[in-house]
């Protein structure tokens, strides 16, 4: 599905398609913090290369639609009122039901037959608000090895870096760096990594922090902008998570979940996990601080990779033949 011409006239060297080429990768995509959003509150935000509105109805429901109105294109976002489940257009009050249609002109015309907006699927977890590139998901929405309810998480924006969430990603098995950049050992080994379905990437990995000891995980990729991690950390246990979303201009926003078990009701325990969530984010902002000036000003490319970059190979192997595709594209541009 990669167009190889684009790719060679946009950076030699680049041996997978940016996004937007071909469409987006078919994942889900974390698009707003859930607390950023209350109640009968109408929001757009960027999105791959154009705009959607964010919404939730009075049930307490979340909803991503394109945010332009399909009558003269304003943008929903902007003083558009939520009436129940519907939202109603600032412009001429035209409004669209929970399923993105318009049912109601206020003149009293006739409604035109094209006159929707692109329903994403749409689903909330983990403190934020994730939006499905494609008609259909492909897959569960990103998650733990454990179930959500035995966890205690924290969720916070991390990063805005100019390169394609892919990119980004790659970084989870860049053995090379995680020891050159961040002085950490790995242990993985070739043949550890499996591929149980097209939307999931996987592999066991041991790295021995020279501040935080040794850290026995399971990294798990979903679609090509998730990884979870999850294991131990100084023998307690650590999950957690960086989810990106594509902004316009091959940028992308990422945020950290980091969660261990719930406390048991005690104060000591009440430390334990503070200490986990506090800790964890520290050292995930660590690892942030180094990669973020060479991320930033990097012209990415992966044409050169030498043999420790086995895990690598294999990884974009799985990102090249991700499925890509853009139905919403003549609604959110
Ligand atoms: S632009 Fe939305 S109702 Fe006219
Ligand atoms: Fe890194």
């Amino acid at each position: 599905m990669n167009d190889m011409t684009a790719i060679e006239y946009i950076r030699p060297g680049l041996e997978i398609a940016p996004q937007g080429v071909g469409g987006y990768d078919q994942n889900w995509y974390p698009v707003m913090m859930s607390a950023d959003l209350g109640a009968g509150e109408a929001k757009s935000t960027d999105f791959m290369d154009g705009r959607v509105l964010v919404y939730r109805g009075a049930s307490g429901r979340a909803y991503v639609r394109s945010a332009y109105c399909r009558h003269l294109g304003a943008d929903l976002g902007v003083k558009s009122k939520v009436v129940g489940e519907d939202i109603r257009c600032p412009f001429h009050a035209w409004r669209y039901d929970a399923a993105g249609q318009c049912v109601h002109i206020p003149s009293g015309d006739d409604v035109p037959a094209h006159a929707r907006l692109f329903c994403f699927p749409t689903a909330e977890r983990w403190g934020l608000i994730w939006a499905f590139n494609g008609e259909q998901p492909l897959y569960d929405t990103p998650h733990f090895t454990v179930a959500d309810d035995e966890l205690e998480t924290r969720t916070f924006l991390h990063v805005e870096l100019p390169q394609d969430h892919w990119v980004l990603l790659s970084n989870s098995c860049d053995f090379q760096h995680l020891h050159a950049l961040h002085g950490m050992t790995v242990l993985t080994r070739p043949g550890m990594v499996s591929r149980p379905d097209p939307h999931h990437f996987e592999y066991p990995v041991v790295f021995e922090d020279p501040k935080y000891g040794r850290m026995e995980q399971f990294c798990r990729v979903f679609g090509t902008n998730v990884l979870t991690l999850g294991g131990q950390m100084q023998g307690q246990p650590l999950h957690t998570m960086f989810a990106a979303m594509p902004l316009p201009g091959n940028r992308t926003q990422g945020w950290t979940i980091i969660s261990t078990r719930k406390g048991d009701g005690s104060e000591a325990d009440e430390q334990r996990v503070q200490m986990m969530l506090g800790g964890g984010e520290a050292f995930f902002r660590s690892l942030v601080d180094d990669d973020d000036p060479i991320m930033r000003r990097a012209h990415f490319r992966n044409d050169s990779l030498s043999a420790s970059d086995w895990a690598l190979a294999e990884y974009f192997d799985y990102v090249r033949n991700y499925p890509r595709a853009h139905p919403s594209a003549k609604f959110i541009v």
